[in-house]
């Protein structure tokens, strides 16, 4: 981004200065990305003051912000997910994962970053995290309460339309990789890589997704007095061919977003000012045939501790049709590019189909190096 644009460091949280930025610089449109400042009301502070945003209220952002919410809301509008119960105290939170089937998922109500659900295979399992949540505060107050829901098997997939409160144009599918280890093994982590499309979709479990799911939740958050404008992202178990809900976000969210992007023809600030105008159905989503796949890069010990301000070396050796997506990066001070996160970079590329942008990948990530550098090699091999 510094290198295509002029950087501010304002912090994506500071909503009063994001305001008072885009007002004295007359900023005519501002997308939000990350989910912090959705859930601090940034898109409510803007519309105030007359900018405008692309991103849902504060409330409507309520469901990604709180799985207790969204969990309520499906339930009371007949969403198909998980059966589950909600507690803010630990004694019964413990007293209740003591009767349910194993494994059984638990999951702090707030945001955590990824990190805040637990998949317990056994008692012992579940109390621990229980405990680690609700007392000893792992994730701070979103683990106040906590949702503890049924294990859920199937194939995961991620499912975003845009909305503008009524109208709603479904994207591309795609499928992303939570855990750290290849074949699915260790924590999760906010996504080691994606790709477009699932083999598994076809048209008709994409419209049962929008008729089941997408559809009537924006209708739902409408209904409830909180109207749903942007980009909805639903995180779905297919299972039996059959759509269960897992979560919620409300925004673009990655790694899926970069491999769902570079497929779309359409102008992506078309949509979002159609989005904007309510002109929703004037508009006619077009995407490109071609596959995509991205993997993400990250700092060794990711998701737990890591190094970070170590030099990545090799960006500039990549073949012209590679993307990099750059996440946990910053400038150094020879304008070198240097490490500052756990997910550093995504490296994707277009394909005649997911094979050939796989191999695209790979055969580029090898001239990527930092030290400690981590990735999944299983990303699309399906
Ligand atoms: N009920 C469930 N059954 C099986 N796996 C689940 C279930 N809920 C969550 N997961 C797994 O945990 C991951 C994270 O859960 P999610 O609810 O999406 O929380 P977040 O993205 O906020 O960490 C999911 O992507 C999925 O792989
Ligand atoms: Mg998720």
């Amino acid at each position: 981004m510094a290198r295509q644009a002029q950087i501010f460091d304002i912090k994506a949280d500071d909503t009063d200065g994001l305001a008072k930025f885009a007002k004295e610089n007359r900023i005519d449109l501002t997308v939000v990305g990350p989910e912090n400042p959705l859930a601090a009301g940034i898109v409510d502070k803007f519309t105030e003051r007359g900018l405008a945003i692309f991103g849902p209220t504060q409330a409507a952002a309520e469901i990604e912000s709180s799985k207790v919410f969204s969990k309520d809301l499906m339930q009371r509008h007949g969403i198909p997910c998980a059966k589950s119960a909600s507690f803010n105290d630990l004694e019964k939170a413990k007293e209740y994962v003591e009767k349910q089937k194993k494994p059984i998922v638990i999951k702090a109500d707030g945001l955590a970053a990824g990190k805040g659900v637990i998949i317990a295979e056994t008692v012992p399992q579940a109390i621990e995290a229980l405990e680690g949540v609700m007392k000893t505060k792992n994730f701070g107050a979103a683990g106040d309460s906590v949702v503890i829901e049924e294990y859920l098997m199937g194939r995961e997939m991620s499912f975003f339309v845009f909305t503008d409160g009524q109208k709603i144009l479904p994207t591309v599918p795609a499928c992303d990789y939570k855990r750290i280890y290849d074949g699915n093994k260790g924590p999760n982590t906010g996504g080691m890589g994606s790709y477009s499309p699932p083999p598994f979709f076809n048209d008709i479990m994409g419209d049962i997704i929008i008729k089941t799911v997408m559809e009537p939740t924006v209708l739902a958050l409408a209904d409830e007095g909180r109207p749903y404008i942007g980009t909805l992202y639903g995180g779905l178990m297919i299972t039996n061919n059959l759509p269960k809900v897992i979560e919620f976000n409300a925004r673009l969210g990655d790694p899926e977003t970069q491999v769902v992007l570079p497929r779309l023809k359409t102008d992506l600030l078309d949509i979002i000012t159609a989005v904007l105008d309510k002109k929703l159905d004037k508009i006619n989503l077009e995407w490109h045939e071609e596959a995509c796949v991205g993997v993400v890069l990250a700092s060794g010990g990711y998701p737990g501790k890591y190094k970070t301000g170590l030099p990545i070396i090799g960006l500039d050796e990549l073949d012209k049709d590679i993307m990099v997506f750059h996440a946990g990066t910053k400038p150094g001070p020879k304008g070198e590019v240097l490490t500052s996160g756990g997910r550093v970079l995504t490296i994707a590329a277009l394909g005649k189909n997911l094979a050939e942008a796989r191999q695209k990948v790979y055969n580029n990530i090898v001239k990527i190096r930092f030290e400690g550098c981590y990735y999944r090699k299983d990303i699309a091999d399906l």
